[in-house]
């Protein structure tokens, strides 16, 4: 990590990349201020990032955000209302979004279209950015344990799954009797209670559908509000995070694989019985899923699935068996993705870094 912010004639630039991440036990449901009915836990994820760069300018006297954002060098009036409004909601952490030009420029690591959620790296990304300026303002900038806790808690409030992304290898976000230190409020790393074998794992995105979802996450979490099965569902949430611990700390695949691969299928349960209902999934999503079933029982290799609110299938499995799923993947699942697209990812073992 470089240590050169640029603070040129008053003006201070940083930038920082954000890695992605793919929740193993599911947030789904939410309360307060952007608070989780249950605890979750996920892979950070190497590949899937995005690259902010934010440059504090002149002074105005507007008293609200006043942003020149441009997503891949290019304006975008819809993100650049959302950050604004985003900004204000946040002012009292930062009073300097109201009374100073900010100039953002993000952009994403994974392609175009592809169907991949970009809420968590692009929220982590701009939290990161914020506590940085935050910290030069304040001549405080150490990049150490408490700057990664205060950005989970400013990611956290624009998206959820985002104060997970923050931090490498794996993160818990809600509070859990069996995780010291765990809140509602921020994430915490796991990297140290979780078994070597999980740190190199990997995560090959099956693109079943590059489609925008028909329900977005925010609706599909309000939507819990109404579910039946919603008291029920933060119990077991709870229940399958003590074993999915258990496993990770151990090394146990087997109840790794159940745990993961039911909480994609209860995750997509709970949309189905929404009110209304519906339904994120496609056709070749399930025939993907049958078929990393059947693959398992006659190979007995560990590989298994999940799925985030939407079509495309993670596939994930121990680095030490890429081979033999590498062609399980390219023969048999890779012509059921959109185009062939399959987004090869593993386990982000550093986390963000600084870029300036
Ligand atoms: O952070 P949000 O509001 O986009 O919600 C994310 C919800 C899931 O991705 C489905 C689950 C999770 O824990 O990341």
């Amino acid at each position: 990590m470089s240590n050169s912010t640029e603070v040129k004639n008053n003006i201070i630039k940083v930038g920082w990349e954000c890695p992605s991440n793919i929740a193993l036990v599911k947030y789904w449901g939410k309360y307060g201020r952007q608070l989780p009915c249950n605890s979750s836990i996920s892979f950070t994820l190497s590949h899937a990032a995005t690259r902010t760069f934010m440059t504090l300018g002149d002074e105005h006297s507007q008293h609200s955000p006043k942003v020149n954002f441009t997503f891949e060098g290019n304006e975008n009036a819809a993100f650049q209302g959302r950050i604004e409004k985003f900004l204000a909601s946040i002012s009292e952490y930062f009073p300097f979004v109201l009374t100073h030009q900010l100039t953002i420029d993000s952009s994403n690591s994974f392609p175009h279209s592809s169907g991949i959620a970009s809420s968590a790296s692009g929220m982590g990304a701009l939290a990161l950015c914020l506590c940085d300026i935050d910290d030069q303002l304040n001549k405080r900038a150490v990049y150490n344990d408490d700057f990664y806790h205060r950005s989970s808690i400013i990611a956290r409030l624009g998206s959820g799954s985002a104060s997970r992304s923050v931090f490498g290898v794996m993160a818990t976000w809600g509070k859990h009797q069996s995780i010291i230190g765990s809140s509602d409020e921020y994430a915490v790393p796991m990297a140290a209670s979780v078994h070597p074998k999980f740190h190199t794992f990997h995560d090959d995105i099956l693109i079943i559908s590059p489609k925008e979802k028909s329900v977005s996450s925010s609706a599909g979490h309000h939507l819990m509000e109404g579910n039946p099965y919603a008291a029920a569902r933060y119990k077991q949430a709870g229940e399958r995070m003590r074993q999915l611990l258990s496993s990770l700390h151990t090394g146990d695949l087997d109840t790794f694989g159940k745990i993961t691969e039911d909480e994609a299928l209860t995750l997509h349960a709970l949309m189905m019985c929404s009110d209304p209902s519906y339904i994120l999934m496609e056709p070749n999503s399930l025939l993907v899923i049958k078929k990393i079933k059947q693959f398992r029982a006659e190979s007995g290799l560990p590989v298994y699935f999940t799925l985030d609110a939407g079509p495309n299938v993670h596939v994930l499995y121990p680095d030490q068996y890429e081979v033999e799923i590498n062609h399980f993947i390219i023969s048999e699942l890779k012509p059921l993705c959109h185009e062939g697209k399959i987004i090869r990812d593993k386990v982000n073992i550093q986390g963000p870094s600084k870029l300036i």
